[in-house]
C-alpha cells in the first residue's frame, strides 16, 4: 500500500502562480453543502415542465422570466424562487431537476452534495411528500452510481409558517426517515428567529437526524447564537453577518462551527454591494471554518465552480485560500471520517499536482 499524500506545504501553496488559480478552482474536489435543489430549476426546464404538466405561468417565456431577476432583498427573491417551484408535480418532475443539478456538479468536480428541499412548497399545492423525496433520493442514488458523485437530502422548515406545521411536515415525512439525512430552516428569516421552531429541532435531534439552519444571512448574529444555543445546529447557513459581534466569531472560531457561505448570492439578494466588498477575506483571517456554495444557482448566475472563480477573481486570495475552503468543505460534510479522509487526499493530490508544474 502506498502513503497517503499529505497535505501540500506553505511553500508548496505559494509557488503556484495566480493565473493557474481558474484552473485549480474548477479541478480541486470540492463539497456543495448549502443548495437549494428549487434554486437549481434554470427558466428552461420551469418553462418544459410548465408545458409537460400544463401549469400556466405569469411570463411569456424564458426570456421574461430571467430578466424578472433582479432582487432587492431575500423577500423579492423568494416570490419569484415560490413561483418556479409550482412547475414541479410528479416523482419525474423532481428527479429531473435534480439530475440536471448533478450533471452540472460533477462538471465542477462536486465529489459530494448536501441538497436542501422545501417540502411544504409542495404539499401545500397537493404534491404528496412521498412524490417530493422518491424523485430526489432516486436522482441522488444514479448520481453516485452513474457520476460517482455522492449526494444526500436535506429538508428544510420554512420559517415564515408556524412551528405547528412544521411538526406536522415532519410527521409526514417520517415514514421516509432513511431517504434524508438532517433537517434545515430556510425561506423569510427576518421576524422569524430560530428560537421559534425549538420544538421541531428537538424532535428532529431525537430522531438522530443532522441539524442545520440560515442564520446571519439578513438576520441579526443574535439569531445565529440561538441557531446554536436553542435549535443546536451543526453548520449555520450564510452567517456571514458574525462579523458585527466579536465575542460571536471568537466563539464560532473555537467551537470550528462551519459557514457555508455563498457568494453570488450575498450580492445577488444585496448583502454586499458587490463582491470586492464580500467579507469572505475577513471570515478566513478570523479562523473561521468558511465554505464556499451556490445556494439557488440558478436565481444568482452560477454553480459552484462559478462562485469560487468570481470571488477569487474579485478578492486578494491565493492558492493556500483555494485549499482551505476545499478541505473545509469536504471535512463540514455529515459523511464518514474514512471517506472525508480518501477525498482531502484526492485534494492533496491535485494540489500537489499543480505546485509540481508551478516549479517546473
Ligand atoms: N435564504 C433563505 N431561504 C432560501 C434561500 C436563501 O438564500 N434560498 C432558498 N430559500
Ligand atoms: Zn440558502
Amino acid at each position: 500500500m502506498t502513503a497517503p499524500t499529505p497535505a501540500p506545504t506553505p511553500a508548496q501553496l505559494a509557488a503556484i502562480p495566480a493565473e493557474r488559480l481558474p484552473a485549480l478552482l474548477q479541478a480541486m474536489p470540492k463539497a456543495e453543502l448549502h443548495l437549494h435543489i428549487e434554486g437549481s430549476l434554470e427558466p428552461e426546464r420551469i418553462f418544459a415542465l410548465a408545458q409537460r404538466n400544463g401549469v400556466s405561468l405569469p411570463y411569456a417565456s424564458v426570456e421574461a422570466l430571467r430578466a424578472a431577476y433582479a432582487f432587492t432583498d431575500l423577500q423579492s427573491f423568494l416570490d419569484i424562487y415560490y413561483a418556479g417551484a409550482s412547475v414541479l408535480l410528479t416523482e419525474q418532475d423532481f428527479h429531473d431537476m435534480a439530475w440536471d443539478y448533478l450533471l452540472k456538479a460533477q462538471a465542477d468536480h462536486v465529489v459530494h452534495v448536501e441538497m436542501f428541499f422545501d417540502p411544504q412548497t409542495h404539499t401545500a399545492r397537493g404534491v404528496p411528500f412521498e412524490v417530493v423525496v422518491r424523485g430526489l433520493k432516486s436522482a441522488c442514488d444514479r448520481a453516485e452510481r452513474e457520476l460517482g458523485v455522492s449526494a444526500a437530502l436535506i429538508m428544510c422548515f420554512l420559517r415564515h409558517l408556524s412551528e405547528d406545521e412544521a411538526l406536522q411536515t415532519l410527521d409526514e415525512a417520517l415514514p421516509f426517515r432513511e431517504l434524508f439525512i438532517g433537517v434545515g430552516l430556510d425561506s423569510s428569516e427576518r421576524g422569524h428567529p430560530p428560537e421559534k421552531f425549538a420544538r421541531v429541532f428537538a424532535r428532529c435531534r431525537d430522531l438522530g437526524l443532522h441539524l442545520v439552519a440560515h442564520a446571519g444571512e439578513e438576520g441579526p448574529p443574535a439569531y445565529i447564537e440561538s441557531a446554536l444555543d436553542v435549535l443546536r445546529v451543526e453548520r449555520i447557513d450564510h452567517g456571514v453577518r458574525c462579523l458585527e459581534d466579536a465575542a460571536l466569531v471568537a466563539r464560532l472560531a473555537r467551537e470550528g462551527v462551519p459557514l457555508t457561505v455563498c457568494p453570488l448570492s450575498n450580492v445577488k439578494l444585496c448583502v454586499f454591494p458587490d463582491l470586492a466588498q464580500h467579507n469572505l477575506p475577513a471570515l478566513l483571517a478570523a479562523g473561521l471554518k468558511v465554505t464556499v456554495n451556490s445556494d439557488d444557482p440558478a436565481y444568482f448566475g452560477g454553480y459552484v465552480n462559478q462562485n469560487y472563480l468570481a470571488i477569487f477573481a474579485a478578492l486578494p486570495l491565493g492558492a493556500a485560500a483555494a485549499y482551505t475552503l476545499a478541505r473545509n468543505s469536504l471535512e463540514a460534510s455529515f459523511v464518514s471520517e474514512a471517506r472525508k479522509a480518501e477525498w482531502v487526499e484526492g485534494l492533496n493530490r491535485v494540489f500537489r499536482g499543480f505546485a509540481q508544474a508551478s516549479a517546473s
